[in-house]
């Protein structure tokens, strides 16, 4: 039996789009107030639905990106290796993020100065190996000392198209063994490393990739993702998995979606393998 997933959200009260540090994001497009919290809230609801464990992280004033949760750091056992967000605006995020993780019994590190790193946006087990998106937020030499740090063996992989600025913005792991990925968010080199690794990968078309399709929560055999996806939905029937589809659009207007609000706090390298138990 799978244990039950642990993943922490953070309410939307304070969410909007108050900066532009990615191409999804653009001040003339405000956010709706009501609709981001109903929508918050289904995820919530959807997640808990299937058995997940969420819990609550109290949302900061002046921290409008503090909601996409995934970016906190990445969790490996009991460490917490704390994220250091490449743009000004959301550096304010990471005392919040490591006085939550320190309060929650587990050991705070940093990567060390000048190396920014993102956390689970750009750092995601697939199996032992941790497959790690560089260039636009993250650093490849972050990820080098993350993979030393952890004695893990690191998959680096460029991320080529800004658009895609996260890896979990294209790439999700459902097992050790198979992923959801859109190949037009990786060079050819990154293309051939996850088919030589990883056995079943599904791809995701262009359009479907457009409505943040890969950037989905895995609990078991569901896949919960922002609607606008009927043919990854297909492919996923396929392989035993079951799409969850619900409305974020109020989070596409910042560049995140469902994975991008939660953070598994069992650890991205528990997400993968427990699915597939
Ligand atoms: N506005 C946020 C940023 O640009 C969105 C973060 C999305 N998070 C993610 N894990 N992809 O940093």
């Amino acid at each position: 039996m799978a244990e039950t997933p642990r993943i922490l959200m953070c309410p939307p009260e304070y969410y909007g789009i108050e900066y532009e540090i990615n191409p999804w994001m653009n001040r003339g497009v405000a956010s709706d107030p009501d609709e981001s919290r109903r929508q918050w809230w289904a995820l919530h609801d959807a997640l808990t639905g299937l058995g997940a464990a969420v819990e609550l992280l109290d949302p900061v004033r002046g921290l409008p990106d503090l909601v996409f949760t995934a970016n906190a750091g990445l969790v490996y056992r009991d460490l917490f290796l704390s994220s250091r967000f490449r743009y000004g605006e959301r550096q304010g995020e990471t005392p919040v993020f490591d006085r939550w993780f320190a309060d929650h019994g587990f050991a705070v590190e940093h990567t060390p100065d000048d190396h920014h790193f993102e956390g689970a946006g750009d750092a995601l087990f697939c199996g032992d190996a941790l497959l790690a998106g560089y260039r636009f937020r993250s650093d490849a030499r972050t990820m080098q000392w993350v993979g030393d740090r952890l004695g893990v063996e690191v998959l680096p992989l460029e991320l080529v198209d800004p658009r895609y600025y996260h890896l979990d913005t294209c790439f999700c792991p459902l097992a050790p063994d198979s992923a959801i990925y859109f190949p037009g968010a990786f060079d050819e080199y990154g293309r051939s490393v996850l088919r030589d690794r990883i056995r079943t990968l599904i791809e995701v078309s262009a359009e479907e990739a457009f409505s943040f399709s890969c950037n989905a929560v895995v609990v078991g055999r569901s896949v919960v993702l922002n609607a606008g996806a009927p043919k990854l939905a297909r492919s996923l029937g396929r392989h035993g998995y079951e799409a969850v589809p619900l409305s974020l659009t109020e989070f596409i207007k910042a560049g995140g979606s469902a994975k991008c609000l939660t953070f598994r706090l069992d650890g991205e390298d528990a997400a993968s393998w427990r699915s597939a138990a």
